[in-house]
Formats: C-alpha cells, sequence, structure tokens
C-alpha cells in the first residue's frame, strides 16, 4: 500500500491507543475498553518496549508524507503447546478500516519478525473477530484451532489460534 510505513511506538503515540483500545466501539471482540489507567499502563510498556526489542516491539503505522498514525502492530513473546513463537495483534483506528492497512502494516511487520529467531507468528483474535480472521487467512496463517480462554482475565473469550510459519514465509 503506497505510503504506508511502521515505526516503533513512541512517546506522542497513548491518543492512537485511547481511540482504539479505549474505545467501546472498537473493542467489541476484545470484551470492552480499557480503562484509562490501563490505558496508560500499556503505553508506558509499548514505550519499554521500543528502547529494548529483544522481546518484541508495538510499531504505530504511518500513512502519506505527513505520517499520519493510523493504528498499531506489534509481536511479542509467547508459547503455545511447547511451541515458542510470537504473538501479533492490530488496531487500526475507525476512520482508516477497511482500506487495507492492517493487512499492509502486517505484511511489514511478518517481514521483520522472519528475520528474528523464533519459528511461528500466533494470533489469537476472537472467533466473531470477522476483520482479523480475514487477515489471518489473506497472511497464510493456519488455524491450529479454537480455544475457550479469557480476556482480559477473568472474562471469556472464545478464539481461533492462527499460526503463521515463519521460516516458509
Ligand atoms: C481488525 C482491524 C484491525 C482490521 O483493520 P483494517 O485495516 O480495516 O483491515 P483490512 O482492511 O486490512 O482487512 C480487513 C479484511 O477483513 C475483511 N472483512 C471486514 N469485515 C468483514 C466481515 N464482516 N466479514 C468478513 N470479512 C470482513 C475485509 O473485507 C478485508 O479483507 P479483504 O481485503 O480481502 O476485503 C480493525 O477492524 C480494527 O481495528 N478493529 C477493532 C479492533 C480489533 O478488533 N482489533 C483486533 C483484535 S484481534
Amino acid at each position: 500500500m503506497n505510503g504506508l510505513s511502521i515505526r516503533p511506538y513512541a512517546e506522542g503515540d497513548i491518543w492512537v491507543l485511547e481511540k482504539t483500545l479505549g474505545d467501546p466501539t472498537q473493542m467489541v471482540h476484545l470484551n470492552g475498553p480499557e480503562s484509562s489507567e490501563k490505558l496508560q499502563k500499556r503505553h508506558r510498556k509499548y514505550v519499554a518496549m521500543s528502547a529494548d526489542q529483544h522481546a518484541g516491539c508495538m510499531y504505530t503505522i504511518t500513512m502519506g508524507p505527513e505520517k499520519a498514525s493510523v493504528g498499531n502492530v506489534g509481536y511479542w513473546e509467547t508459547e503455545w503447546d511447547g511451541q515458542k513463537g510470537w504473538e501479533t495483534g492490530w488496531f487500526v483506528l475507525p476512520e482508516f478500516q477497511g482500506k487495507g492497512v492492517a493487512t499492509a502494516a502486517m505484511r511489514m511487520l511478518v517481514d521483520h519478525v522472519a528475520a528474528l529467531d523464533r519459528p511461528f507468528l500466533f494470533a489469537s483474535p476472537s472467533v466473531n473477530n470477522a476483520p482479523s480472521n480475514a487477515i489471518c487467512r489473506k497472511l497464510g496463517f493456519v488455524l491450529v484451532k479454537k480455544v475457550d480462554s479469557e480476556y482480559p482475565p477473568g472474562k471469556p473469550l472464545r478464539i481461533n489460534v492462527w499460526r503463521l510459519d515463519l521460516k516458509s514465509t
């Protein structure tokens, strides 16, 4: 996608989290919005990950010559059934959704993590999150299983566990 890029999450990016993770309309598949306290904590964690990326990194997706922020994609350490990998997640501001932004940003993220030392990239959207499941399918993830999980901890969420083999991308 023309003019789209990703850069490590920065100090001034909390408003993007507020407009995605903080908005009830954007969190219908994740059991509701996060409190401002939780968003602050997440913000500090993402800034720290940008400074030391050994265990993952959150990126801000930017568009156009003015590099406007339009969402986030990221990766962090995980393990599923003894398989070490990276977990990924994505958010796009409502006004930029449906234009291929998440898919294009994820292709950049996949290129990056494929050069790292873990064999798999996992994604675990709600079984009802049609756009997220479509993104996994388009990027070549394989559906491993459906699991009754919790997100956030204590709130039930049925998820699809998708796995991308990074050594064959
Ligand atoms: C999920 C999300 C990041 C997708 O971002 P996006 O930039 O709009 O995604 P894209 O445009 O790259 O691709 C979405 C794909 O889903 C498809 N899609 C969208 N709604 C769909 C639906 N109801 N049923 C089936 N497919 C659907 C689109 O058609 C598109 O596929 P296509 O390019 O083959 O047509 C965005 O909707 C979002 O931020 N949602 C709220 C937060 C969220 O749920 N985050 C993910 C947590 S796992």
